[in-house]
This record gives structure tokens, sequence and C-alpha cells, in this order.
């Protein structure tokens, strides 16, 4: 039997999807759970539970054994009210946190909550450290931050938390934020524009690629004094609107042109006709379109940067590729998938 038993919830997810099987890589054995029935692309390898986190079922039996959980489960606001991202990241850990609470074997307990916890509104010291008190101002945020104070009061009575906090992860199989950024150039490509307008004002973003998730939570996991701990994760370069949309535009032949006009590009509606001819001509539904044209890469953040040293501190390394090679890889994917046309 494997020396370390994983509990990985929201093994459905996008980070999940690619935790489960590099932890069946390094010879863990893995339990997995999420709402829906069990995906086909789950390894054969890992067990899986259909289990709504926040219901009434016992959480006991899947805690059986386990000796690390990552808890990945959570809702975001990108497909999710307000209710559900209480119920979603706030009552699963609640009733977690206390299942794991009576658990023999458990040796870990790792939460993936957000950098969303700090805030936009209120002016924190740059860059952001783990231990300044976050001022959430979204409904995100609030419930990732909430969902954090019952791991911290775990923690105050013992038990072995760790809590992570990466900024917007990009990479294969992500189906929002910069992946609809990408589907929105794809879709003028598609309408047969050739130039990518792009607000003039530069926006600073903040971005980290699935495999640096991936690694840093295998890392931090078995590191020795990694507990009671948080940890940012962001890659350590900050790119510009302007740097992502020339990459964006120039993996699929077009040429950003600055616009004085923050609503450039096309319309709603004529994205919204565009996104069903592409459909009709059988791109895969998976990336999200958002109603406002690259939102993600919109709004400034005054608590952008973030401390790293946390992470550094450990002995965590950053893949060496850059965030272009990234972004140009990702857009790769999505094309030989028929993510975007
Ligand atoms: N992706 C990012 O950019 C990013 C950035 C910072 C933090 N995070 C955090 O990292 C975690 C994983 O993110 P992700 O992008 O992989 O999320 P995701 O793709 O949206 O997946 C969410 C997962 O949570 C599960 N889930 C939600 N509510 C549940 C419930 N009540 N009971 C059981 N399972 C439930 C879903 O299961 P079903 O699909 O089967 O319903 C799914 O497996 C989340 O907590 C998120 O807040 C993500």
């Amino acid at each position: 039997m494997a020396d370390r038993i994983a509990l990985v919830t929201g093994a459905t997810g996008f980070i999940g999807a690619r935790l489960v099987p590099a932890l069946l890589e390094r010879g863990w054995a893995v339990r997995t759970c999420g709402r829906r029935p069990r995906p086909e692309s789950l390894p054969a390898a890992a067990k899986y539970h259909t289990v709504d986190l926040a219901g009434d079922d016992d959480l006991a039996p899947l805690l059986t054994e386990v000796t690390h959980v990552f808890h990945l489960a959570g809702a975001s606001s990108s497909q999710s009210s307000e209710d559900e991202m209480y119920r979603g990241n706030v009552v699963t850990t609640e009733r977690l946190v206390d299942a794991a609470s009576r658990s023999e074997t458990l040796e870990r307990l790792l939460y993936m909550s957000s950098t969303s916890v700090y805030g936009e509104e209120v002016q924190l010291p740059s860059p952001v450290l783990e231990e300044m008190e976050p001022h959430p101002s979204r409904a995100y945020g609030k419930a990732k931050w909430a969902a954090e104070q019952v791991l911290w009061e775990a923690d105050e009575a013992g038990a072995p938390v760790i809590i992570m906090r990466p900024v917007s992860v990009y990479g294969p199989g992500n189906v929002k934020l910069l992946a609809s950024a990408i589907l929105d150039a794809a879709i003028e490509r598609f309408a047969g524009n050739q130039v990518l307008p792009v607000p003039a004002t530069a926006i600073e973003q903040r971005l980290v690629h699935i495999d640096d998730i991936v690694r840093a939570t295998m890392h931090l996991a078995v590191h020795p004094w990694s507990v009671g701990g948080a940890y940012n994760v962001v890659f350590p370069s900050y790119p510009t609107s302007h740097d992502v949309a020339e990459v964006i535009a120039g993996e699929l032949g077009m040429e950003v042109e600055l616009s004085d006009d923050p609503e450039c590009g096309l319309d709603v509606d004529a994205r919204g006709k565009t996104h069903d001819e592409m459909l009709a001509a059988g791109m895969a539904p998976d990336i999200l379109l958002t109603k406002e044209r690259f939102r993600f890469m919109r709004k400034a953040n005054p608590n952008n940067r973030l401390s790293i040293d946390a992470l550094l501190s450990t002995g965590f390394q950053f893949d060496d590729a850059d965030l272009e090679t990234g972004i140009r890889a990702t857009i790769a994917w999505y094309q030989e998938h028929r993510w975007i046309v």
C-alpha cells in the first residue's frame, strides 16, 4: 500500500484534474470527489466519489486512512451566484474540516484559497505579504476568506493546515479568465478581423501556469515546515494587458491596435453571434464566453504585486519557461482540441 493517501476534493475541476495524475505518477494512492458523475478523463487508478460536500452525506468515509487532504472544491464568480459561492467555499470547508478533525491518519490539510482574499479596495503595502490583514472586496474573495477562517481555527486546534493563495491560473484545460480572453480574440479572428483592438491604458496582470500550481501544491504538501503557513503563488513577472494581447494576437496571426475606446472591439451581440457560428463550425463549448470582452484584463488592482518570499523560502522554484512561452503553448492546446477555431 502507498505510504501517502490523498483525498483530492474538486477533482473534476481544472486544477484537480491536473493534480490527480501528478500524484499518481509519484506513487500516491489517490481518492477523489466531485459532484458530477465520474469523468471519463479521470485516471482509472484514482477512486472517485460523487458527493456534494455541502450536503448531508457523512464525509467520514471519504477520509478513511487519508494522510493528505487537498481541498480544491470551490465555486468562483465566473460560474456561481453569491449564495453558491458561500455554499461551495465555506459550507464545504466547514463540513470537510469537521470530518477531518476526527481523522487519526491525517498529516496535512491543504486548502486552495485565492489572492482574491486581499481585495481591491483597500490599498495594502506592496508587495502583499501573506500575514497582512486582508480586506476582501468581492463575494468570491469574502467566501474564500471565510473558508480560510475555518481552517485557521482548525490550525489553532492543532490541525496540520497549509493554505495556498494562487492568482489566476492558466494553461491547458482552463476555461475562464485568460481562456476567455483568448476566446474573445479568436471570435474576432473568426469574424474576419485581422486587427485586435485593445484599450490603450495598459493594466498590469498576474498569472501562474497550471504546472507551477500543481508542483507547488505537491511541494508544500510534503515540505517539513510548511504547516501553519499561507503561501501566495504568482509567477514572478507581471505582464501588462498589452503584453498579453500581443502574445495572443501573434499566436492567432492578428495585430494589436491600441484604442482610446475602452469598449473597443466587437459588441456583445456580434460576439455572441460569431460564437454561435464557431460552435456550428465544430468548436467545443468549453471556454466561458463572458459578457464583457477581455473581462479579466480590464481593471487595475492596487494590490496586484504579491510577495512570494514565503513560497520561495521553502525551496520551491518556478519553471524556467517565460509567460509568453506558456501562453503560446496554451493557445496551441486550445487549437488542437478545437476549444477555439
Ligand atoms: N483556477 C483559478 O484560476 C484559481 C485561482 C485561485 C484559486 N482557485 C481555487 O482553486 C480551487 C480549484 O479551482 P479550479 O479552477 O480547479 O475550480 P473549478 O474548475 O471551478 O472546479 C471546482 C471544483 O469544485 C467542485 N465543487 C464545487 N462545489 C462543490 C460541492 N458543494 N461539493 C463537492 N464539490 C464541489 C466541483 O465539482 P463538480 O464540477 O463535479 O460540481 C469542481 O470539481 C478552487 O477552490 C478555486 O477557488 C482557482
